[in-house]
């Protein structure tokens, strides 16, 4: 009998031998009780075997790493950065306050905050370089091409990043990264249209200054929309982190070979392209195009219900309840098409929601609205071309990848990432010369 009730005794059948493996705890014993994974090779079936090792393809039940950054509780909807509420942060702070959150694990105080802003706002420009390699990029390429290129070359511009063991080092590459997100997106966007670069105004906020790299005209100045930019502080402090996702652990990998910040983060940006990532609010558009008018709503539900395709939009891995970021952004749809004018698309997307919600179907699997259900229909009406939006995930993600990636380097049960595998393929066989071949 085990000695400690916060063990697991496994007792192998090919052997006979018993083996008591220790139960670790996070916060939340009902989402953090594991195994280490590395006491299972003691459990060898001869002394000349390797051990036994756990397969878990995509990570399903896998915990890569013990993180303080966020916390998911995906059956009571619930999302936490370093212990705040998500709602909270939307509604009292600003996107720059929470990246300072996120990165440093406290709130910052008001001189604090005012040190951080003035250091992010005085990096927002870029080498006149990298300005003209963006230039290289075919005109109309599509903008998240161009900006996972442009991250990646900033590790040639600031060749001391490397250094990521000296923490003023990793902390002036941090104030770089998230200050000039912005610029490389606009500036992509900018180049994909055809349009001249317009530069950084330092007068304004994070996001009135993204504006209007992005909108200027001929004006000497551009004229910020409070609301509109308020609404996109919202949406990126949404967007900043969401813990052990694709892109992020993207990042810790890449980053666990110790390569500079930037080199790791354009790998991270590349895995957000993806569309089974970034790319599902646009599905939601193109879904809400298909259907056409609120009265096909019922006819495009028992579709979904027959297997014909998903509603998109709905349904998370981690979230079986009402996402809490999709109910903030429910919120903020309204604010912004009372400066946009509504999106037509919005009444369609009411019509699924309320017709979903009240379906077994639906109920029974547990779907709900995720975060890119609404956030397509404000993207757009604020002007923003689909092949926008993953770059605009990615400006707010910059945050959570980074600290992330810095979590991963000051732990130090972390190695360079190197999963094992089990082999299929042939036994060993006596090589064939081209002539016997086939
Ligand atoms: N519409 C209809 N049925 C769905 C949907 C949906 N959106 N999502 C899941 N289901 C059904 C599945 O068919 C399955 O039914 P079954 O048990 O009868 O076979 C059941 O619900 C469970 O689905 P899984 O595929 O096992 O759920 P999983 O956790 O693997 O998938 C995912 C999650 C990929 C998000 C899925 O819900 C989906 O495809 N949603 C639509 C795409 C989407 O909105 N993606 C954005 C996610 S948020 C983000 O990445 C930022």
């Amino acid at each position: 009998m085990p000695g400690n009730k916060d063990s697991l005794t496994i007792t192998d059948n090919r052997t006979g031998k018993t083996y008591e493996l220790p139960i670790l705890y996070g916060t939340y014993p009902k989402y953090g009780a594991a195994i280490n994974a590395m006491d299972l090779r003691r459990i060898k079936a001869s002394d000349a075997d390797f051990g036994l090792l756990s397969l878990d393809p995509s990570f399903m039940n896998t915990a890569s790493c013990k993180s303080s950054i966020t916390f998911i509780d995906g059956e009571r909807g619930i999302l936490r950065y370093r212990g705040y509420g998500i709602e909270e942060l939307a509604r009292k702070s600003s996107f720059l306050e929470v990246a300072y959150l996120i990165l440093d694990g406290e709130l910052p105080t008001k001189p604090q905050l005012e040190e951080w802003t003035t250091r992010v706002t005085y990096h927002t420009m870029m080498h006149e370089s990298l300005k003209r390699l963006m230039d290289g990029f075919r005109c109309g390429t599509h903008p998240m091409g161009s900006f996972i290129g442009t991250v990646a070359a900033l590790s040639t511009f600031y060749p001391e990043s490397k250094n990521v063991r000296s923490k003023e080092n990793r902390r002036e590459q941090i104030v770089r990264l998230i200050a000039k997100m912005p610029t490389i997106a606009a500036f992509a966007y900018r180049h994909s249209v055809g349009r001249p670069y317009v530069y950084p105004d330092n007068t304004l906020d994070y996001t009135g200054n993204f504006m209007s790299m992005l909108w200027k005209m001929a004006e000497s100045r551009y004229e910020v929309n409070p609301v509109l930019a308020k609404a996109l502080d919202i949406l990126f402090i949404l967007h900043a982190d969401h813990e052990q996702n694709c892109s992020a652990n993207s990042m810790r990998s890449i980053g666990s070979s110790q390569v500079d910040p930037y080199s790791a983060l354009a790998g991270a940006a590349a895995a957000l392209f993806g569309p089974l990532h970034g790319g599902a609010n646009e599905a939601v558009l193109r879904m809400l195009d298909e259907i056409g008018s609120k009265n096909k709503v019922p006819e495009f539900i028992a579709g979904v219900k027959s297997g014909s395709g998903r509603l998109m939009g709905f349904g998370h891995r981690v979230y079986k309840n009402y996402d809490p970021r999709a109910k903030v952004i429910k919120r903020l749809a309204d604010e912004v098409f009372e400066v946009t004018g509504r999106n037509p698309k919005l009444d369609i997307a009411l019509e699924l929601e309320r017709i979903a919600l009240e379906d077994e179907y639906f109920i029974k699997r547990k779907l709900y609205p995720n975060v890119d259900f609404y956030s397509g229909l404000i993207y757009q009406a604020m002007g923003f071309p689909v092949e926008m939006f993953p770059v605009l995930f990615s400006i707010p993600r910059t945050v959570g990848w980074i600290a992330q990636w810095e979590e991963m380097l000051m732990d130090a049960d972390q190695k360079i990432a190197r999963p094992r595998q089990i082999y299929l393929g042939a036994d060993t066989r006596d090589y064939v010369v081209m002539s016997k071949r086939g």
